[in-house]
């Protein structure tokens, strides 16, 4: 493993990750639960600001771009299957199924994504690349925090049963 290898498989990590907030939001927003659509916007911002960093980070340092690895598009099954449809068309029941599928979705990206980031660490330090590994544990504690707040939303999603009611008041729209 590189310190090229490794910026290049994080990097086209970051750019995965910035799909999934962005096919989350357009979702959420489908549903009308507006708020959910919002925190995927807002984490969609943020972590382009990552991306932008961690670009900044490597190119600064090393005097050369960083070659991402191609990035898979998750647009690709999922939304095929859902748009042909009016929302008008859906029933409750599958209105629910398609927000525990996205919860379920996100909590599994950043589950991936805390442990692809810890993989990457060990391997910087194994590396001798103390500062990279130290500046990639920043991304590490972002996503730690994310995960805990995706996991206790479908933790009470599932407690209620998927109670629309409550899913529409627990949101907070922009
Ligand atoms: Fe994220």
């Amino acid at each position: 493993m590189t310190l090229d290898t490794i910026y290049s498989e994080i990097s086209a990590h970051f750019l995965e990750g910035l799909m999934i907030h962005n096919k989350l939001m357009e979702t959420f927003y489908f549903l009308g639960c507006y708020g959910y659509g919002d925190f995927h916007k807002k984490q969609y911002i943020d972590e382009s600001k990552n991306y932008a960093k961690l670009a900044k980070y490597f190119i600064s340092r090393n005097e050369k771009l960083i070659h991402t690895n191609q990035v898979s598009d998750p647009y690709v099954d999922s939304y095929a299957k859902i748009y042909p449809f009016n929302y008008d068309q859906f029933s409750t029941e599958q209105i629910k199924s398609l927000i525990a599928r996205s919860v379920d979705e996100w909590v599994k990206w950043e589950t991936s994504t805390k442990y692809f980031l810890n993989d990457k660490i060990s391997e910087l330090i194994k590396m001798g690349e103390n500062a990279d590994a130290e500046f990639i544990s920043i991304f590490l504690k972002d996503v730690d925090k994310e995960l805990d707040k995706a996991t206790k939303l479908r933790r009470m999603l599932i407690n209620t049963d998927y109670d629309m009611t409550y899913i529409m008041e627990n949101q907070k729209e922009e």
